[in-house]
């Protein structure tokens, strides 16, 4: 149960970062997001309403890291990592948008929407391997856990933004 009080919502967040290795953190509050996405424009932005979209956001990433001149091997750990968390949009909230704000080597892809969110309490299940509530694979969050350094994910019933952070080296 982590939604009831403010003292289960920080047991929670202990308990999503054990379960992940110390990578996703739970933003009760968006001041708690990376300072980046307050103090810089994206420098790439799109919208998700449709499958094209998802294409284009693929597209675009890699053309965009590609000039940034990363490795072939992290470019793809990004497009699979956007892949889900814009797929994800698309299956379970139907809209939102993709930045991506880049500092020093590091780019934090910020994925929004504005569906009804997820339960807390059903996060660290949700996040396992296998779990979902649609009849689908869920392999999602798994896999971006595994290719991100850092997750930020904050969710409630007016929606979820989901922040990933890759470093180049
Ligand atoms: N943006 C979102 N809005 C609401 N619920 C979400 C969102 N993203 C994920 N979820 C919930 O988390 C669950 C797990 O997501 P995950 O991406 O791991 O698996 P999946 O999307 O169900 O399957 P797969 O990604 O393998 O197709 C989803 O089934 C859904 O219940
Ligand atoms: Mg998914």
């Amino acid at each position: 149960m982590c939604l009831k009080s403010s003292l289960d919502s920080i047991d929670c967040r202990d308990l999503l970062l054990s379960l992940t290795n110390d990578k996703l953190y739970l933003v009760m509050d968006k001041d708690e997001f990376p300072e980046i996405v307050f103090k810089k424009n994206p420098e790439v932005s799109i919208k998700i309403n449709t499958v094209e979209d998802l294409a284009c956001a693929k597209k675009t990433v890699e053309d965009f890291f590609y000039k940034k001149n990363w490795n072939k091997n992290k470019i793809f750990d990004i497009i699979i990592s956007v892949s889900e968390a814009v797929s994800n949009v698309l299956k379970h909230a139907q809209k939102g948008d993709m930045n991506i704000y880049y500092d020093n080597d590091s780019a934090y892809i910020f994925v929004s929407d504005r569906g009804e969110g997820i339960d807390l309490e059903d996060i660290p299940r949700l996040i396992q391997k296998g779990e979902s509530s649609k009849s689908s694979l869920g392999m999602g969050f798994s896999i971006i856990l595994e290719l991100a350094s850092a997750v930020w994910i904050h969710t409630n019933s007016n929606g979820t933004i989901l922040i990933m952070l890759i470093e180049k080296h």
